[in-house]
C-alpha cells in the first residue's frame, strides 16, 4: 500500500526557556493513500499540533516528514505552500470567508487566483461539488444568509476545488448541532469512499472518529493506541462508539 503521509520520530515544543515544552515527542505515523484516519486525545494533547505538523503548516524540530514521496523539510515556504494548495485540502471548525462574496464566489476564489483564464471551468467545477453536497440552490447566497452546516459544506467544496489527495479536518462538526454534525460527516465518508481521497481528521467527538477505519489516541504529545476496523464494523456507529468511549476509559483519556 503506498503511504501518502510518512511522519517518523516528530519531536516540536513551544514556549522558551523553562516554560519550553515537547508538545509532539517523537511522534511516528503513517497514513496510506486514500486511507481514512482520526486523530482522539483530549484539549491540548497535540492533535492539532500534529496536522500541522504532517501538513507541513508548521515547521518541526527533528524528525521527519514525507507527503507523497516528498520530504517535507527539504522544502521551502513557496514550494510547501504549493504542496498544500495542490495536494491538500484543509477544513476547519468554522471556513474562513470573505463577507463581501457569495457562496460560490468564496469557493472559487483560490482556484481563480491560481489560474485566472479558466473562471468558467472553475466555476462548473464549484457547482457540481455544491450540488453534491446539498447547497446547489446557495451559490449566489452571501456567506451570512446559509447557516453554519451550509457554510461548512462551502468550505469542503473549497479543499476539494485541486481534487487533494489528502483532506485534513481539524473538528470540522465542532460547531455544528449534531444533525448538521452527522451529515457532514456523511459528506466526508462518501468523500473517502467514492473519491478515495485520504482523510485526517482531529476531533474528540467518539461519533465523528467512528466514521474512520483507523483511530489514532493521543495523550500528552503521544500517540498511546490506535484501533482499526473493517467497514463492515463501520456500518454500526453506536456499537462502534461505545467501543472507542471504552477504549478512551481504559486509557485514561
Ligand atoms: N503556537 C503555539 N504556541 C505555543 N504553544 C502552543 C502553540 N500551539 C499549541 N501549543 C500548545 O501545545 C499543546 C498542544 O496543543 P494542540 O496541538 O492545539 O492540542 P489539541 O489540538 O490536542 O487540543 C497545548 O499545550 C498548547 O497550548
Ligand atoms: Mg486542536
Amino acid at each position: 500500500m503506498n503511504k501518502i503521509i510518512i511522519g517518523e520520530q516528530i519531536v516540536k515544543s513551544f514556549g522558551e526557556g523553562k516554560e519550553r515544552h515537547k508538545v509532539l515527542d517523537r511522534v511516528s505515523v503513517e497514513i496510506n493513500e486514500g486511507e481514512f484516519v482520526a486523530v482522539m486525545g483530549p484539549s491540548g494533547s497535540g492533535k492539532t499540533t500534529l496536522m500541522f505538523a504532517l501538513s507541513g503548516m508548521d515547521r518541526i524540530d527533528s524528525g521527519k516528514v514525507a507527503f507523497d514521496g516528498v520530504k517535507l523539510s527539504d522544502l521551502g515556504e513557496k514550494e510547501l505552500s504549493d504542496i498544500r494548495r495542490t495536494k491538500m485540502g484543509f477544513v476547519f471548525q468554522q471556513p474562513t470567508m470573505l463577507k463581501n462574496l457569495n457562496l460560490l464566489d468564496n469557493i472559487i476564489l483560490p482556484t481563480v487566483r491560481d489560474n485566472r483564464k479558466n473562471t468558467t471551468a472553475i466555476s462548473e467545477k464549484a457547482r457540481k461539488l455544491m450540488k453534491r453536497v446539498g447547497i446547489g440552490d446557495f451559490e449566489k447566497r452571501d456567506i451570512t444568509q446559509v447557516s453554519g452546516g451550509q457554510l461548512q459544506r462551502a468550505g469542503i467544496c473549497r479543499a476539494l476545488m485541486n481534487e487533494p489527495k489528502i483532506l485534513f479536518g481539524d473538528e470540522p462538526t465542532g460547531a455544528l448541532n449534531s444533525k448538521s454534525a452527522d451529515e457532514i460527516m456523511n459528506i466526508l465518508s462518501e468523500i473517502n469512499e467514492d473519491d478515495g481521497t485520504a482523510i485526517m481528521l482531529v476531533t474528540h467527538d467518539a461519533k465523528v472518529a467512528a466514521r474512520a477505519e483507523r483511530i489514532l489516541f493521543m495523550k500528552d504529545g503521544i500517540i498511546v493506541n490506535e484501533t482499526k476496523t473493517s467497514k463492515f464494523a463501520r456500518k454500526n456507529l453506536e456499537n462502534r462508539v461505545e467501543k472507542i468511549n471504552l477504549k478512551m476509559r481504559e486509557l485514561g483519556i
